[in-house]
């Protein structure tokens, strides 16, 4: 299909409706390899991509972590960790170890772009967070297991610094990624009835 052929009208999908009633996340520390092979993961985030995003300003961008990226980035976290709390040394090693859960992460960079009078920084913020739950669901289609996480190292200044980030931006979320090996129990979920109201 190239740019200028229109696309089909919307028709029914059960399969989809499926898909999204019983999607459940999967637990990153319950993940093994494989991940995705670089073909994968490049459909997995073309679908995390594919978001709505008010006056096309795709105001995200994805930092992937791989092999021993996760190691040195589990390093720095350690380091800084250990620096923050020297009552806690004894989790140092756990904190080396958290983006090790996965043989994929990608971190999500809400990446606001200057609009004055324009697409306001609050849409573009949750434009960003559809990347992610896009992500997710892109990743749990292609057969893997997928969690977002934050964790305290999405919000510490000196990671955040580490990784890049400049003023203004913000991590949406990790996404991990890898082999699911381990079914996801069941969660409760909202009850609609005091959700939901009519005007
Ligand atoms: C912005 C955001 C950040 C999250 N961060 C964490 C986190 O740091 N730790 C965690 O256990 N779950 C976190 N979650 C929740 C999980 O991603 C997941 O949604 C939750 O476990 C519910 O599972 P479900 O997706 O199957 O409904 C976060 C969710 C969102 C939307």
């Amino acid at each position: 299909m190239n740019n200028t052929t229109p696309f089909p009208l919307p028709s029914k999908n059960p399969q989809l409706l499926e898909f999204l009633k019983s999607r459940r996340s999967n637990l990153a520390k319950m993940m093994e390899g494989p991940g995705p092979d670089p073909a994968i993961l490049d459909d997995i985030l073309s679908v995390a991509a594919r978001v709505p995003d008010h006056r096309k300003l795709a105001p995200w961008r994805f930092i992937i972590f791989e092999g021993e990226a996760r190691e040195r980035i589990g390093a720095h976290l350690g380091r800084v960790f250990a620096a923050q709390n020297p009552d806690l040394l004894d989790r140092v090693e756990f904190e080396t170890q958290r983006f090790m859960r996965a043989p994929t992460v990608v971190g999500v960079v809400s990446s606001p772009v200057e609009c004055p009078r324009g697409t306001p920084e609050w849409e573009q913020r949750l434009s960003s967070a559809i990347c992610c739950y896009n992500m997710c669901l892109a990743a749990q289609a292609h057969g893997f297991g997928a969690q977002w996480l934050t964790e305290w190292y999405a919000y510490d200044p000196e990671i955040l610094s580490h990784l890049g980030l400049t003023e203004g931006e913000r991590i949406s979320g990790f996404i991990y990624i890898g082999t699911a090996v381990t079914p996801s129990q069941p969660r409760p979920r909202p009850d609609l009835s005091i959700k939901v109201s009519r005007y």
